[in-house]
C-alpha cells in the first residue's frame, strides 16, 4: 500500500483539476444563489463496500476525477458539497445543485455517477425544488419585514441542516389570509433564531413528493433545536405532514475537503 501525505494529494488533484481543461469563469454563482426561479437539487450518495477495501493511491485517482466533473460543470451549475459521514447512518455525502435549468443538473448528476469516483456512489436521495419570491412576506407588517432583513452574525456556520416539510391538504385548501396569519406567527417564533441560522426555502410540489425543501446553515446547533421546537408550537405546524424523514445533518466542505475526508 503506498501512502502520499495529504497536502501532496491535494496538490495533485488541483493539478488534475487543470488537466480537466481550462477552468471557466463559471455560473455567476452569487446570482443563482440568491435569485428566484432558480432550480435547487440534493443529492445524497453513500459510498459502496468496496470504497474502504480499494488501495489509497487507486482512491486518490479516482477521487481526481470528482473533481474533474466538478470544474466541468462549473459553467452552468453552481455546486456545494456536504460531508455527512460521521454525523449519519446512511450517507456520506451531500451535493446542493443550483442551476437556471434542471437539465443541467441532471447532466452533472449523470457525468458525475459515471465517472471512476462516481461507480462507488449509492444513491441515498434526491430531491428537487425551484426557489420562489416570498409568498406571504410581502404582507406582513412592517416590523416583521423589518426585522427579517436582520443580518445574521458574522462568521463561519458550518453545519448544514436539511428538512424536506410536506404540508396536508387542509393547508391549501385554507384562504391565503389565514395562511398569512398563520405564517407571520411561524416567522415571529422564528426571528429570535436569525442571528444564529441562515435559511433558505425551495419549492417542490409536483417536482418532488414533498412540497418545500428547507436549508440551514448554523455553528449553533443548539438554537437550531430550539429554533424547531418553538416553531412545533405554532398553529401552522398542525398542517405539517412530513418534517424530514431524512433530516439531513452535515458540514460544508471544500471540494479539497471531502476529497481529504474521503481518501481515508
Ligand atoms: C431563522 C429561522 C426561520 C425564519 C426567520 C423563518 C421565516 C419564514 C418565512 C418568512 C417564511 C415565509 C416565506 C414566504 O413568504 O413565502 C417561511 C416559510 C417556511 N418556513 Fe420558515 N423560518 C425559519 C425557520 C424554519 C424552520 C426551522 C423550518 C422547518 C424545519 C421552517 C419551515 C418553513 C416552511 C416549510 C415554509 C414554507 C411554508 C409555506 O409556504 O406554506 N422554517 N419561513
Amino acid at each position: 500500500m503506498t501512502f502520499l501525505p495529504l497536502r501532496t494529494v491535494i496538490y495533485c488533484l488541483f493539478l488534475v483539476g487543470l488537466w480537466y481543461g481550462p477552468v471557466s469563469a463559471g455560473v455567476d454563482r452569487e446570482k443563482l444563489l440568491t435569485d428566484s426561479g432558480v432550480y435547487g437539487s440534493f443529492a445524497v450518495f453513500a459510498l459502496d463496500d468496496q470504497w474502504g477495501k480499494i488501495d489509497s493511491s487507486i482512491r486518490i485517482a479516482r477521487l481526481a476525477t470528482l473533481k474533474g466533473v466538478v470544474e466541468q460543470h462549473r459553467e452552468h451549475v453552481a455546486i456545494d458539497l456536504y460531508l455527512l459521514r460521521g454525523l449519519s447512518d446512511h450517507a456520506d455525502v451531500l451535493f446542493r445543485i443550483h442551476a437556471m435549468e434542471l437539465r443541467d443538473i441532471q447532466a452533472f448528476l449523470l457525468d458525475l455517477k459515471s465517472s471512476q469516483f462516481g461507480r462507488h456512489l449509492k444513491t441515498a436521495g434526491i430531491m428537487h425544488g425551484l426557489t420562489k419570491k416570498p409568498t406571504y412576506v410581502p404582507g406582513f407588517s412592517e416590523q416583521t419585514k423589518a426585522d427579517l432583513m436582520s443580518p445574521s452574525e458574522p462568521g463561519p456556520k458550518p453545519y448544514v441542516i436539511v428538512i424536506p416539510v410536506k404540508k396536508s391538504a387542509e393547508w391549501w385548501g385554507l384562504d391565503r389570509e389565514k395562511q398569512a396569519a398563520m405564517m407571520q406567527e411561524h416567522t415571529v417564533a422564528a426571528l429570535p433564531y436569525l442571528k444564529t441560522v441562515k435559511r433558505k426555502l425551495y419549492h417542490s410540489t409536483g417536482l418532488d413528493d414533498i412540497d418545500f425543501i428547507t436549508y440551514f446553515e448554523t455553528s449553533k446547533l443548539e438554537d437550531f433545536h430550539s429554533l424547531v421546537l418553538s416553531l412545533e408550537k405554532v398553529k401552522e405546524f398542525q398542517y405539517v405532514r412530513r418534517l424530514g424523514h431524512p433530516t439531513l445533518l452535515g458540514v460544508l466542505q471544500s471540494v479539497d475537503e471531502i476529497i481529504e475526508s474521503l481518501v481515508q
